[in-house]
């Protein structure tokens, strides 16, 4: 069982300068609210509370603001700093006293996933014993993606970072579940060419060892990668018609938590007041007037 999460939330954000020189991607807007708050959202639908989110030394205050501490949240929010982009499994090694040698889930904090099934497949990949398991989705542009290729039993047979030649239209998605062993491994890697340690090696110790396993993300559900401004704005617009349409909001994390009853109303009231009068707090005064 996975208790344990981590949010990779650093990065120079270079695809989207001028935006991302004084405000950090995540901190951006999509649609209605920060981009920082769709991955912990996913994390908190895989019933995860412990979590450590990772930002870039010097933006700690920033992020503070948004979010201070899990409390009226029901989680546990832990941050610690990376004084620069030393790769993926660099989150292993800052967040090895965090992990504490148990399982843990990775997703990057400019992940975007939604769907019909995702709730019971996220619950479902947060019980990982041993080994680790990848989430992959369809693309039509695999060259720009790891992507992997895997067997009928869905074992990882191959993965490859941005091949040239066709290979597989699998990408690897940016949410991981890792066992126990995660750090460990983490630190026997060594920086590529591009001088940072690479997530392709971490899942190929695994792959090696045939403990990697995958889940595909069928065509109902959508995996967005928000990493450039084109991507950015398209998440964002698909927020916006999804909440308009339902009037229902997409990684409202206070909702998420009451109905998952980690919080009651007290709280809820208690962050109303906290984003004081706005749309996002309307939708708040809203779920105060439902029964429980
Ligand atoms: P990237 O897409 O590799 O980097 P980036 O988002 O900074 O963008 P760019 O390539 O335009 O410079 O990172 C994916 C996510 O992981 C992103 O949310 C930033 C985060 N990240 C870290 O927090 N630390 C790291 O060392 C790396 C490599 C990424």
């Amino acid at each position: 069982m996975i208790n344990k999460g981590i949010i990779l939330a650093g990065g120079l954000g270079t695809r989207m300068s001028p935006l991302t020189k004084a405000v950090n991607k995540q901190l951006l807007p999509i649609h209605d609210k920060p981009l920082i708050f769709y991955p912990l959202s996913i994390l908190m639908l895989a019933n995860i509370k412990d979590i450590l989110i990772i930002v870039n030394k010097g933006q700690l205050d920033q992020y503070k603001k948004i979010i201070p501490n899990g409390k009226n949240l029901g989680i546990k929010i832990k941050y610690e700093e990376q004084d620069k982009p030393r790769g993926l499994p660099d989150a292993f090694i800052l967040g090895e006293k965090f992990i504490n040698k148990k399982n843990v889930a990775l997703i990057l904090g400019d992940n975007f996933f939604y769907g019909q099934n995702l709730t019971k497949n996220l619950i479902n990949n947060s019980k990982l014993k041993i080994g680790a398991k990848i989430l992959l989705h369809k693309v039509f542009n695999p060259e720009l993606f790891g992507v992997a290729k895997i067997n009928s039993r869905n074992k990882v047979v191959s993965i490859k970072e941005k091949p040239k030649k066709f290979f597989s239209d699998y990408a690897i998605t940016g949410l991981y579940f890792f066992d126990k062993n995660v750090s460990k491994y983490s630190k026997t890697l060594k920086p590529s060419k591009r001088n940072e340690l690479e997530i392709v090696d971490l899942l190929n110790i695994y792959k090696k060892k045939n403990k990697l396993n995958a889940d595909i993300i069928g065509r109902g559900g959508a995996w967005l990668d928000t990493g450039s401004i084109d991507d950015f704005y398209k998440t964002s617009a698909f927020v916006q018609a999804i909440e308009n349409q339902q009037g229902l909001k997409i990684a409202c994390l206070e909702e998420i938590a009451f109905i998952k009853k980690w919080i009651n109303k007290k709280n809820i009231s208690n962050q109303i007041k906290f984003y004081g009068k706005c749309e996002y707090s309307n939708y708040l005064k809203k779920i105060l007037k439902t029964k429980n």
